[in-house]
């Protein structure tokens, strides 16, 4: 029978830490229906053993992972093989007190996200070094945006209801799987409970310089996420100033500029085709940053590439049709319809590109 609460638990080297982990969380949810998932890299020190002698007389038990390593996929795979109606994930090493577990329990019955969290009144992040909280503030800044205005997305001690998570959109490489949870989600009502962090009496951090590298890259995928139509403007930037510097630069080919166009009985002289060729590089180089930015992780349709430069040649071409009606039939000066036709092309250009050229996003791969 499934639980009515999951606790999952990211364990690597904390034998010392689980025996008082499960007893104080047993203590402090003793009127609920729980169970704890131990998610532990083989870290080969005894966890396996203990968790099998305390599984006697506590609903405990592990999962012992022989070929994956990191926090956050463990936390996955924890949430994964579990079914219970709501799920908390909590540290193993006791820096998240087992006795808050009852107010989570309480928020999760009006709200369907719970963050714990040491920013706000009653919460505190407890005694760090100095330069341990610049760390963690700075990092808590850069998530700003896509926090959904919790003051604590750093925080690994969370909550929420198990039917709102899709496990598999989550990306388990990055470092802060709350905040990752949270993002990737779509929630109603999110919420913080606050607690005091406690410094770590056994074992030690496993945080290094590697896993702030980690996090930043988690950050750019999570903004390129929330905000996809951004970066695909950032894209369309980014490819303006690819073409016009490789235009000034072709115009100093001396054998491009000798190549004449006739038109309406008029010589065109040396421009044209070089901006045809910026242009087209451009494009390409357009279509290469959405793939590995805008749309990453998303689906691409068959012949992806061909659709996407059709779809930029025929929007270059409404894009003109439409500058031509505004100022023709909606009598707006130039500039002014200039404006409203570069934006309705670039929605419709976005539109085109989630809808056609890519398509829903792919599970994402470990
Ligand atoms: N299975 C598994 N695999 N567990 C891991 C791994 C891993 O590779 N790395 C760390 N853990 C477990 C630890 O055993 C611990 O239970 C928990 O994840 C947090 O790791 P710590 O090494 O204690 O990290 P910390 O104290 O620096 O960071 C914590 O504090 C942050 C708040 O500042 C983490 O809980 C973060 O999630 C939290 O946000
Ligand atoms: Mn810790």
């Amino acid at each position: 029978m499934a639980k009515a609460l999951s606790i999952v638990v990211p364990a690597y080297k904390e034998k010392e830490n689980i025996q008082p982990l499960v007893e104080r969380i047993n203590n402090s949810l003793s009127k609920t229906d729980y169970e704890i998932v131990i998610v532990d890299d083989n870290s080969g020190d005894g966890s396996e053993e203990l968790v099998a002698a305390l599984a006697k007389k506590y609903p405990v038990r592990i999962i012992v992972r022989k070929n994956k390593r990191g926090l956050s996929s463990a936390v996955v795979d924890g949430i994964a093989s579990s079914t219970s109606e709501n799920v908390i994930v909590m540290d193993a090493d006791l820096q998240h007190p087992p006795e808050v577990l009852p107010d989570i329990v309480k928020a999760l019955e009006n709200h369907d996200f719970v963050m714990g969290s040491r920013y706000i009144k009653g919460g505190s992040p407890g005694q760090w070094k100095l330069s341990r909280k610049i760390i963690s503030k700075g990092a808590t800044l850069l998530a700003l945006f896509i926090a959904h205005g919790v003051k604590d997305p750093m925080s690994g001690f969370f909550g929420f209801r198990r039917a709102v998570v899709d496990t598999s959109s989550l990306s388990p490489t990055g470092w802060k799987i709350g905040l990752e949870i949270l993002v990737r989600s779509k929630f109603k009502d999110v919420t913080e409970v606050p607690y005091t962090f406690v410094p770590r009496a056994r074992g030690e951090s496993k945080l290094s310089s590697r896993i702030m590298g980690e996090y930043l890259k988690q950050l750019m995928e999570l903004y390129s996420f929330k905000y996809q139509i951004l970066n695909f403007m950032v894209v369309g930037g980014i490819g303006t100033v690819i073409n016009l510097g490789l235009y000034w630069l072709l115009l100093f080919i001396p054998a491009l500029k000798e190549v004449q166009w006739n038109f309406l009985g008029k010589d065109h002289t040396n421009y044209v085709l070089p901006f045809i060729i910026s242009s087209l590089v451009a494009t390409v180089s357009n279509y290469l940053m959405n793939r590995v930015s805008t749309f990453k992780g998303w689906k691409e349709q068959k012949g992806g590439f061909t659709r996407y430069i059709s779809m930029a040649l025929v929007t270059l071409a409404l894009d003109n049709f439409l500058l031509f009606l505004l100022v023709r039939y909606g009598n707006l000066p130039y500039m002014l319809a200039a404006v409203f036709a570069i934006l309705i092309n670039f929605i419709l250009r976005y539109l085109i590109a989630r809808n056609w050229v890519w398509n829903k996003k792919a599970p994402l791969k470990a």
